[in-house]
């Protein structure tokens, strides 16, 4: 069995762009401002936000777009720096913490690597314990 997604070196799914095809991390920060949040497909190609940080390398883990009320795509509004789900009005801040329901949790996390060899930006399962809640991950 071949999960979708190619297998880089150090393990992950390599990041894709709307085409299916991977991206590369030095090209991907060199045309993305800084706190920049893009989609791109993610885990189970699951629409995924790679964050790009103020010195240019990516955030270490990425937000699924998945709104945790009722499953919209919820897009980033750079101009009031939050994400706002056009559904319902829920808001999440820049990390995916929830600022204003109805959602009822934060936006799940995925660890997001940039492997050097190859250049792909690779992401792996969040099982471990959500830092923006001290709890383990809702989506575990
Ligand atoms: Fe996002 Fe309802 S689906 S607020």
């Amino acid at each position: 069995f071949v999960p979708p997604g190619s297998v880089g070196e150090t393990g992950g799914v390599a990041a894709k762009d709307a085409l299916g095809k991977d991206i590369l991390f030095t090209e991907y920060v060199a045309t993305k401002p800084t706190g920049d949040r893009s989609l791109v497909q993610g885990l189970k190609g699951d629409a995924t936000y790679l964050i790009v940080n103020d010195d240019k390398t990516l955030e270490s883990y990425g937000l699924n777009a998945v709104c945790t009320h009722l499953g919209c795509v919820v897009p980033w509004s750079a101009a009031n720096n939050k994400f706002i789900c056009p559904c319902h009005a829920s808001q999440y801040a820049p990390d995916g913490t929830v600022l204003r329901g109805p959602a009822p949790l934060p936006l799940a996390l995925a660890h997001c690597d940039v492997d050097e060899a190859s250049d792909k930006i690779l992401f792996s399962p969040w099982t471990e314990t959500d830092f923006r809640t001290g709890e383990k991950g809702w989506w575990n």
